[in-house]
């Protein structure tokens, strides 16, 4: 290799339970329809692990590792730093990464644990380009990982949030480049805790004592709850902005984009952030169809499915971009 420049993306792998959750399946749980959930979300079906299967995030992360790696010609004792995108981790703490590290039979290297929710993976990325610039790691194994079925009020109660969401794993390696056409080019993070309680999880939480009681549970302050109106609101106002944010600074045009990748919460916000953004629908790329919101998974899995699709070529300018819980949001610029 000539002069590292950068890093840039050597494998991408995905896990995806093999249990299929329907729009029907989920009417049979709770009070919705087939009919709302498409017109809304445009979400058809998603995967969920079997109940009391004990499959974590981690074990998802694990089996993506292996198809990156395959893909990237990279052998798994190479691996010199893992980090680990969850909210929905195997245990409060610790983290996944360490966790991956022991199943995949790894040395004692680093392990990082990020939240970030939606936006985990292109904080993740960022992470990683950064070590690699800095000279600190070599190949860095990112996941993005979610297992929420477990975490969901499948009630009706619960149903504005749980009809969403999916379980399943992304993972990428990351290695320097000498090539100025085939790297990350920039990323541009954003958060605004102001947002913070618009979508999230309350307790277990140590801003009480108990952490958890026999109250917080009966009031289901375990489950996950939204305002999803706002969180959509502004979904639709950051990722168009951050989009335009990193494309400025490049001094680059939206037609310079080949494809974008953005987070997969709903379509109805993609379908507003293209006509915002003026793209035309073969310059995005969504499969939130099959998949429902995985969190910090959608888009190694949008990766994963445009290549399959031959979508993505080597050198083409792509746009990571995501927003949610936080509020977080970031763009990556990317040459494949
Ligand atoms: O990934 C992190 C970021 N997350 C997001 O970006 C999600 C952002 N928010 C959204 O995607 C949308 O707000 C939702 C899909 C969550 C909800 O869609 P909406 O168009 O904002 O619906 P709504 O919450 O205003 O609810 C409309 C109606 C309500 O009934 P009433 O009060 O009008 O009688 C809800 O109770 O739809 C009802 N409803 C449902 N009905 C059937 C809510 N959830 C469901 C459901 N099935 N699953």
């Amino acid at each position: 290799m000539g002069q590292m420049i950068g890093s840039r993306i050597w494998g991408v792998g995905t896990a995806i339970p093999d249990r299929v959750v329907t729009n029907h399946d989920l009417a049979t749980m709770m009070e919705t329809s087939d009919e709302w959930i498409v017109e809304r979300t445009g979400i058809r079906e998603r995967h969920w692990v079997e109940d009391g299967s004990g499959v974590g995030a981690s074990d998802l992360g694990v089996q993506a590792a292996y198809k990156a790696l395959d893909m990237a010609g990279v052998k798994k004792e190479e691996i010199d730093l893992i980090i680990f995108a969850t909210l929905s981790p195997d245990h409060d703490f610790p983290g996944c990464a360490p966790i991956v590290q022991t199943k995949m039979g790894l040395a004692p290297i680093a392990c990082l644990d990020i939240r970030q929710q939606c936006t985990g993976f292109v904080y993740g990325l960022s992470v990683a380009d950064a070590f690699i610039k800095a000279g600190a790691y070599k190949r860095i194994l990112l996941i993005g990982g979610e297992v929420h079925s477990a975490g969901l009020d499948r009630t009706t109660k619960g149903r504005d949030v749980t009809v969403l969401f999916g379980d399943a794993a992304g993972a990428v390696i990351v290695g320097p480049t000498d090539d100025p056409e085939r790297r990350i080019v920039s990323y541009h993070l954003h958060a605004d805790g102001a947002g913070a309680l618009d979508l999230c999880v309350e307790r277990p939480g140590c801003v009480a004592t108990p952490r958890f009681s026999r109250q917080d549970f009966e009031e289901g302050k375990h489950f996950p709850k939204m305002n999803g109106k706002k969180v959509f609101r502004n979904a639709v106002t950051r990722m168009p902005e951050v989009v335009f944010e990193a494309l400025l600074a490049n001094g680059l045009n939206i037609s310079d984009i080949k494809l974008v990748l953005p987070h997969q919460a709903n379509l109805r916000i993609n379908e507003k952030v293209q006509q915002l953004l003026g793209l035309p629908d073969d310059k995005i790329f969504n499969n939130i169809q099959k998949f429902g919101n995985t969190t910090a998974a959608t888009i190694p899995l949008l990766m994963s499915d445009a290549l399959a699709a031959g979508r993505i070529q080597p050198k083409d300018l792509l746009c990571l971009v995501a927003f949610g819980a936080g509020y977080t949001w970031g763009s990556l610029l990317l040459r494949w």
